[in-house]
């Protein structure tokens, strides 16, 4: 590993210490490990790939009042300080900044290639198994319910709804979950969501069955 992605991997770890489970170095290393899977099946720069993967949720306006400016400064002073070059910056950037699900309405219709890669590792960390543990471990942060038979989900919510609600976290699933599969970019991310998503589907199908006592 290079000293530049090393020095990353130790600033990263050092300030997500103490973070929600779903949020903290672990799913950086699930989305970093995913965005090199993914890189090496296209082609793109792969720095530009490893440092957005490692530096994606360094300040997640969720558990920031939400600021969403606060991670651009801290990557962008990061970056800076190891001497990383201005071009290579300006691209870890803008990846950090539209790599939100709750931004997609607000980002430019083509994507770089390096933000297709990270945005689907990062959605791939979303959904599966991993993304249903992550769900409930959030839900339990938020103390949200886990399920409510007349609690219904929410579609089409703006950003601000989707950014203050406090639905169930089986909710959640009809909210996002189940919608990244339609939202991959590449050929990869693609085939990798599929049997995730299957697996969700399984997972709510036996949740209603034992909620049901049938
Ligand atoms: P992004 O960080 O891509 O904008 P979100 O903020 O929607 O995505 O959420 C990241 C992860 O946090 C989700 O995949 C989910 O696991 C968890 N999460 C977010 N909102 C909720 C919620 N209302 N209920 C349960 N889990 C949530
Ligand atoms: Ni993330």
């Amino acid at each position: 590993m290079n000293s530049q992605i090393q020095n990353t991997v130790n600033f990263v770890k050092e300030k997500l210490e103490g973070a929600e489970a779903g949020h903290d170095w672990f799913h950086i290393e699930r989305v970093w490990k995913l965005s090199k899977k993914i890189a090496a099946t296209e082609t793109c720069n792969l720095e530009v790939v490893e440092l957005s993967a490692l530096l994606h949720d360094i300040a997640d306006p969720k558990f920031h009042d939400g600021d969403e400016t606060l991670a651009l400064k801290i990557s962008q002073d990061f970056l800076e300080s190891e001497n990383v070059s201005k071009e290579i910056i300006e691209q870890v950037l803008f990846i950090i900044k539209n790599i939100s699900f709750k931004n997609r309405d607000e980002v430019p219709a083509v994507l770089p290639i390096e933000l297709q890669i990270v945005q689907d590792a990062d959605r791939l960390d979303a959904i599966g198994a991993i993304g249903i543990a992550r769900t409930f471990n959030f839900g339990g942060f938020k103390n949200n319910l886990m399920f409510h038979p007349d609690i219904q989900p929410q579609l089409n919510m703006t950003k601000k709804e989707y950014k203050k609600s406090n639905g169930t976290t089986i909710n959640h699933f009809y909210e996002k979950l189940l919608l990244l599969k339609d939202l991959m970019n590449t050929k990869t991310g693609k085939e990798l969501a599929k049997k995730r998503h299957d697996y969700m589907l399984k997972f709510l199908d036996q949740f209603y069955r034992e909620w049901n006592v049938e």
